[in-house]
């Protein structure tokens, strides 16, 4: 028996989350059974924690969309037992069980092996959140961008994207924009690496002008509506904005001219469904590119039972930074 954390739904409709003792025999069918050590709190999470916004369609349900642990029993030859392994993405902990869990069970097709240079607890301190900002940092580089292009904007910064975000901008030697709507972050983010600190509030109120003066070099942006369409209006010539996230909303109010006259681009950034090799090379990325002492500084350590009020926490926007669940025996 182990203990997860499983979403229910009443008669009603209305779902219910919380830790319950479950068995081997419960867990879905899958290759590879992993003890699972580490979890964390994505955005994505708090959806699934509660009313699912439609990416849940079965309960009971156990979400977690990563996890990283060793692996139990594989009937893959790609891994044994003791194996260190990761997850991200493939629709766990939505269409499939997930993280929030002492065990779980996957194909082994949605592993990678522990990427070298990181430990397990750190592959979940950086998680979704932190491989898609690779991604997207990786997108805007695939299209040009260099340090010294001029300044780096990333939105909802004190976020688990935009935090690392910030980090893997500077030590690339970008110069970072950090957007946020907590002017109590400003320390924080300073610290992750941010030169200068833009309030949400001077991004976040649509304007009718199609285009405004060319500020940001490049975009990380989290948070979409209002706020992305006003990036996209101040991106330099033929510069790019990386879409990772909507946080503020699914609708860009943004007319087609800044694509005609200053040939911008926008990104589309997706982390479930990238091919073993981009992963594989993804997390080499970070393992060489975040410094895990500015990792360590974003940290904030939860146990499973704090779960389910941490996902209505980051569906209000109240985590800076990144959750690390420790679920180990
Ligand atoms: N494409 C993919 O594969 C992928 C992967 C991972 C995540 N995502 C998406 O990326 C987004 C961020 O995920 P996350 O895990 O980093 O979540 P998070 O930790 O909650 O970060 C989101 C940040 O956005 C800002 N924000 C929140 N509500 C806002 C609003 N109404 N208007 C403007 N800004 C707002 C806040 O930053 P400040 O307080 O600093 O303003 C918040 O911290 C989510 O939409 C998530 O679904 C997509």
């Amino acid at each position: 028996m182990f203990d997860a954390i499983v979403v229910t739904r009443d008669a009603e409709g209305r779902t219910h989350a919380g830790l319950r003792r479950l068995s081997l025999d419960d867990l879905p069918d899958g290759e590879v059974t992993v003890a699972v050590d580490y979890t964390t709190v994505n955005y994505k999470d708090g959806l699934c924690l509660g009313p699912g916004a439609g990416l849940v369609r079965k309960y009971p349900h156990v979400p977690g969309i990563d996890f990283a642990g060793r692996v139990e029993t594989s009937a893959d030859p790609r891994y044994r037992a003791g194996d260190p392994v990761v997850l991200t993405g493939w629709r766990v902990g939505e269409a499939h069980w997930g993280g929030y869990a002492q065990k779980a069970r996957v194909k082994a097709d949605w592993l990678v092996p522990l990427p070298e240079g990181l430990t397990l607890r750190q592959t979940m301190a950086i998680g979704t959140a932190g491989f898609t900002a690779m991604l997207a940092v990786m997108a805007l580089e695939d299209h040009g961008l260099r340090p010294g292009h001029g300044p780096v904007l990333v939105t909802g910064a004190a976020g688990g994207v935009g935090s690392i975000a910030v980090a893997l901008l500077a030590r690339l030697g970008h110069e970072v924009a950090a957007a946020s709507g907590r002017p109590e972050t400003e320390a924080y983010l300073r610290d992750l690496g941010a030169a200068r600190i833009v309030p949400r509030a001077e991004l976040a109120e649509a304007t009718k002008r199609p285009l405004e003066a060319e500020i940001w070099a490049g975009c990380v942006d989290a948070v979409a509506g209002p706020v992305l369409a006003r990036a996209m209006k101040q991106l330099k010539y033929r510069a790019a904005a990386a879409a990772v996230g909507n946080a503020g909303g699914a609708d860009v109010p943004m007319s087609i001219i800044p694509f005609l006259l200053r040939g911008v681009s926008l990104l589309g950034i997706d982390s479930v469904l990238q091919p073993y090799d981009r992963r594989v090379a993804t997390w080499a990325r970070l393992a060489r590119d975040l410094d895990l002492d500015k990792l360590e500084a974003m940290i904030r350590p939860a146990t499973l039972a704090e779960v389910p009020d941490l996902g209505r926490a980051i569906l209000a926007g109240a985590i800076r930074g990144r959750v690390v669940v420790s679920i180990g025996d």
